[in-house]
């Protein structure tokens, strides 16, 4: 009867995990054929549940501009994930946060290239950075700190 019931646990464990791996909304990310960190970018969301499409884009430029990502907060691969746009080398945790909590903003971006960034780990470095939230009238603010 035990074993049963330690079955039967196993079994649970197992559908709560693929609930959360349903849940979570499709990534497609479009990258430049020629940047290397997008791709390890993927890889951290998938280590953590996500689902990752990827589109190899010439002209990130006009899919930045497409997806209202502010020129001042460009990264280099841009995402959709729901109905949210993702900037660069944003946390998977945070999009989680942002997907949970359903703030009124076009997406979140993580502004340049910080090194220790999930994708751009760099050995001994890990440099201070903000994903701020944008909108579509130009403003921005402070999402989540990392130091
Ligand atoms: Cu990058
Ligand atoms: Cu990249």
């Amino acid at each position: 009867m035990k074993s049963l019931q330690f079955v039967f646990a196993i079994v649970l464990t197992l559908a709560a995990h693929a609930a959360v791996a349903e849940s979570l909304p499709e990534v497609l990310m479009y990258k430049d054929p020629n940047c290397g960190c997008c791709g390890a970018w993927a890889e951290r969301l998938e280590a953590a549940g996500f689902r990752v499409k990827t589109v190899e884009a010439a002209d990130m430029q006009a899919v930045k501009r497409r997806f209202g990502v502010p020129e001042r907060l460009a990264s280099c691969h841009t995402a959709k994930v729901g109905n949210y746009v993702i900037e660069g080398h944003v946390p998977p945790a945070t999009i989680k946060r942002l997907l949970h909590e359903k703030p009124a903003v076009t997406g979140l971006s993580a502004p340049g290239m910080p090194a220790g960034a999930p994708g751009m780990e760099t050995p001994g470095r890990k440099d201070p950075y903000d994903v701020v939230s944008f909108d579509g009238a130009g403003r921005s603010r402070v999402f989540e700190r990392f130091r």
